[in-house]
């Protein structure tokens, strides 16, 4: 039996890959391939094949990949975008960095946009909503993109949870004008260090997209189409991710395999909220494994104690963030989740002992 479990565990899975991920390195580097290359080609074509768009441009963040889509959309001065306040800030970074205004609305108990609230917060100002489809489950695509026809709006899904995942046979992805993916290396799909990708099915903007990740340049290096940014995914990091994608399928099923192991290990627990299931028209990948507890600090301290890491996501909201201005927003559920959750480890390289470890670990708090 373990004796603690990180909440992340790059080193194992690079020591059961190893042969790979060194063969990746020397070749990359034997070629001399480190920008806009041949490797980046190839992860872009796979990853718009699996997502189902047109086109995917790797950038060096799920960051820069919302910056850019909410420039390549046109959000800007004055236009309002609503989306979430239960969301890593770049979210709400994107509209605030083109000079648009967020407005931020509340989730619903499965961390995602209540999407009964976006018709009321929608303003002759409204320009465009991003939907963050959050610990690898999708928002209901469906709705939103009816809402967003119905009221000319753009739509950035911010997937950069939730490669893999699916609603209603559909992945996510593939539904707004523009979405995006991390592969920081804690991600679905992550590498050594930082990347992003923009995946969209249109035409125009995926050409000013690759436009402004390589100051305006597009397939002439002489000719500057616009002014742009430096922003490219690497192609060292592109080969890395590749090489990790032939494995995707196979994780995607360890992290529900795992999941289904914490459904199962931890039902009945009464003060404990299990993270939320899913009917059939989810697929569900599992970024993250969340659970809700009130009495949060003396359970994640216990779990600390016993050898198990856990992680907070997140304990402040953006909109009572105190430096960010956004403290006239009034949300709730969003209040209530984050004083509540905690992510417990969930990675493809976990032993099943390991997700005893930690199922035993949870009960014991509660015993
Ligand atoms: C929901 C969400 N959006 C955007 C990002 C930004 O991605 P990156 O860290 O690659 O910039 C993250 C990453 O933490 C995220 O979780």
């Amino acid at each position: 039996m373990p004796n603690k479990v990180p909440f992340v565990n790059y080193p194992r899975q690079y020591r059961q890959l190893k042969q790979e991920f060194d063969g990746v390195f020397e070749e990359v580097m034997s070629g001399g391939d480190f920008i806009l290359r041949s490797h980046l080609e190839a992860f872009e074509k796979n990853i718009a094949a699996f997502v189902g768009t047109r086109h995917a441009i790797g950038v060096n963040t799920g960051t820069d990949a919302l910056y850019l889509s909410a420039h390549a959309l046109g959000f800007g001065s004055g236009d309002e975008v609503i989306t979430v306040a239960h969301t890593f800030a770049s979210t709400v970074g994107a509209i605030v960095q083109c000079g648009a205004i967020p407005v931020l609305i509340d989730v619903r108990d499965d961390f995602n946009i209540d999407v009964g609230q976006i018709e009321a917060a929608i303003t002759p100002k409204t320009k465009g909503i991003i939907p963050v489809h959050l610990n690898g489950h999708a928002c209901e695509m469906d709705k939103i993109m009816q809402i967003s026809k119905k009221y000319g709006l753009k739509v950035i899904e911010d997937a950069a949870q939730a490669l893999g995942a699916s609603f209603k046979g559909r992945r996510c992805g593939s539904f707004g004008d523009t979405a995006i993916f991390s592969f920081y290396p804690a991600k679905m799909l992550g590498t050594a260090g930082d990347g992003g990708m923009v995946c969209t099915n249109d035409d125009r903007l995926a050409r000013k997209l690759r436009a402004f990740r390589d100051n305006g340049r597009v397939e002439n290096v002489e000719v500057i189409e616009c002014f742009g940014w430096c922003t490219r995914l690497d192609n060292l990091h592109a080969a890395l991710l590749d090489m990790k994608f032939c494995y995707f399928d196979k994780w995607v099923e360890r992290r529900r395999e795992i999941a289904r192991m914490y459904d199962d290990g931890l039902a009945g627990i009464e003060s404990l909220m299990p993270h939320p299931n899913s009917n059939g028209d989810y697929f569900d990948v599992y970024q993250n494994y969340v659970i809700r507890c009130k009495e949060r600090a003396d359970l994640v301290a216990h779990l600390r104690k016993s050898g198990v890491e856990v992680l907070i996501s997140w304990a402040t909201p953006l909109h009572k963030q105190k430096a960010l201005g956004l403290s006239h927003f009034n949300l709730p559920m969003t209040e209530c989740i984050s004083a509540e959750v905690v992510s417990l480890p969930i990675y493809p390289e976990l032993t099943d002992e390991e997700v005893e470890f930690v199922i035993d670990a949870v009960k014991k708090f509660f015993i």
